[in-house]
C-alpha cells in the first residue's frame, strides 16, 4: 500500500466489535497498521488474546458478548481508558447459519437478531459518549441479505435489514459530530461466514459465475472501505451502506443471465 498513507490513523482509537477474527479483525489490523490504538473485542478469551497479539502494536483484546450491554459497556470503557476516546467503532459481531424458517427455533431466530441487530445498537448505543466528536465514524457492517431475499436465512435478512435502517436513523440523529455509515461486504474467502454459506467448491462456481467481478473479494478489500469512510476523504458521508462487493448485489451476472436477460 502506498506511503503517502503511512500515519493516517496515527494516535487514533478505535474499537471492533466482532474484532476477534475474520473481516473484522482484518479491518482492526488495518487501522493498527495506520498508526491507530486498537482494541477489538468478543466472546471467546483464547481468540482475543490471540487477535491481540496478531494485530500487534499493543493492541487491547477484550471479551463481551454484545447482547450483554453491561459487559459491553465496561470492556469499552476499559478500552477507551488505555486508548483515548474512539475516533472509529465498527460494530461487526454477528452470527449465521442456514436453516429454514420451518426449521428454526424462536430462539434460533432470536439469537442472530440479538447479536446482529440489538449488538449493533448495543455498541452505538454505548460508546456515544466514549466518542471523540466532533468527528467520530461508526461503521456496522452489514450483508447483501439486508436488500435481498436469502432463503434459510430469515434470521440474518431480518437483523442486517435492521441494521441498515438503524445507520440512517442513528445518522440523522448523530450528526453533524458523528457520522454513521455501514459497509455491506460480499462473499470473502478465507472467512467463517463463508464457510458456512459455501462449504462446498460446487457453490465456490456457482457464486462466482454469478459475481460480476468474478471472484470473492478479500478480506483487506472490506478493510479499505473502512478506513475510507473513517477518513477525511469520506467527510461528507453519513447514513450510506457502502457495498464493498464485485457487483454480487445487483444480480445474476452469469452468462445464461446475460444471454437471456433473464437475471
Ligand atoms: P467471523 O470470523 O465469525 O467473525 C465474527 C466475530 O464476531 C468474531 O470475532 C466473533 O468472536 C465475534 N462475535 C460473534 N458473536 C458475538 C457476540 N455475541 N458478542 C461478541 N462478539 C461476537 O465472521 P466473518 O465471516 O468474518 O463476518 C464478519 C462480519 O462480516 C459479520 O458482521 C458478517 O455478517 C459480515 N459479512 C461477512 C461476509 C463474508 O463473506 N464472510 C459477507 C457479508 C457480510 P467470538 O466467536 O469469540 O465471539
Ligand atoms: N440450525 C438451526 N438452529 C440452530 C443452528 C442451526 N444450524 N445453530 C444454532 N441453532 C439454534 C440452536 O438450536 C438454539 O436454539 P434452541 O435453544 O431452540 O435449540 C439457538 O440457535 C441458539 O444456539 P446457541 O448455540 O445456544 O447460540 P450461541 O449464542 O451459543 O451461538 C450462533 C450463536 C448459533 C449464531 C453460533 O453459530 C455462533 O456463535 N456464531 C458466530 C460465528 C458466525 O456465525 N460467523 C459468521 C458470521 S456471518
Amino acid at each position: 500500500m502506498s506511503a503517502f498513507r503511512d500515519g493516517l490513523f496515527q494516535g487514533k482509537s478505535v474499537f471492533v466489535a466482532g474484532g476477534t477474527s475474520g473481516i473484522n479483525l482484518g479491518i482492526a489490523k488495518r487501522f493498527a497498521d495506520l498508526g491507530a490504538k486498537v482494541a477489538v473485542l468478543g466472546r471467546n478469551p483464547e481468540k482475543a488474546a490471540f487477535a491481540a497479539a496478531d494485530i500487534g502494536h499493543d493492541a487491547l483484546g477484550l471479551t463481551a458478548d454484545v447482547r450483554d450491554y453491561a459487559a459491553l459497556r465496561a470492556a469499552m470503557e476499559q478500552a477507551a481508558e488505555k486508548n483515548g476516546a474512539f475516533d472509529v467503532v465498527v460494530s461487526g459481531a454477528a452470527g449465521n447459519f442456514l436453516a429454514p424458517a420451518l426449521g428454526m427455533s424462536a430462539n434460533g431466530f432470536k439469537t442472530v437478531v440479538d447479536i446482529d441487530l440489538i449488538g449493533t445498537f448495543n455498541v452505538f448505543r454505548g460508546c456515544h459518549d466514549l466518542l471523540n466528536k466532533p468527528g467520530a465514524s461508526l461503521i456496522a457492517i452489514t450483508a447483501g441479505q439486508a436488500v435481498n431475499a436469502k432463503p434459510l436465512q430469515v434470521h440474518a435478512c431480518a437483523a442486517k435489514a435492521g441494521i441498515n435502517q438503524m445507520v440512517r436513523v442513528l445518522a440523522m440523529e448523530w450528526g453533524p459530530d458523528v457520522r454513521v455509515n455501514g459497509i455491506s461486504p460480499g462473499p470473502i474467502s478465507g472467512t467463517e461466514g463463508m464457510a458456512r454459506l459455501a462449504p462446498n467448491t460446487d457453490d465456490h462456481d456457482t457464486y462466482f459465475e454469478r459475481i460480476p467481478l468474478k471472484r470473492w473479494g478479500e478480506i483487506e478489500e472490506v478493510a479499505e472501505a473502512a478506513v475510507f469512510l473513517s477518513s477525511e476523504s469520506a467527510a461528507y458521508f453519513t447514513g450510506t451502506i457502502l457495498d464493498c462487493d464485485g457487483g454480487s448485489q445487483l444480480g445474476d451476472a452469469s452468462r445464461t443471465s446475460l444471454e437471456s436477460g433473464l437475471a
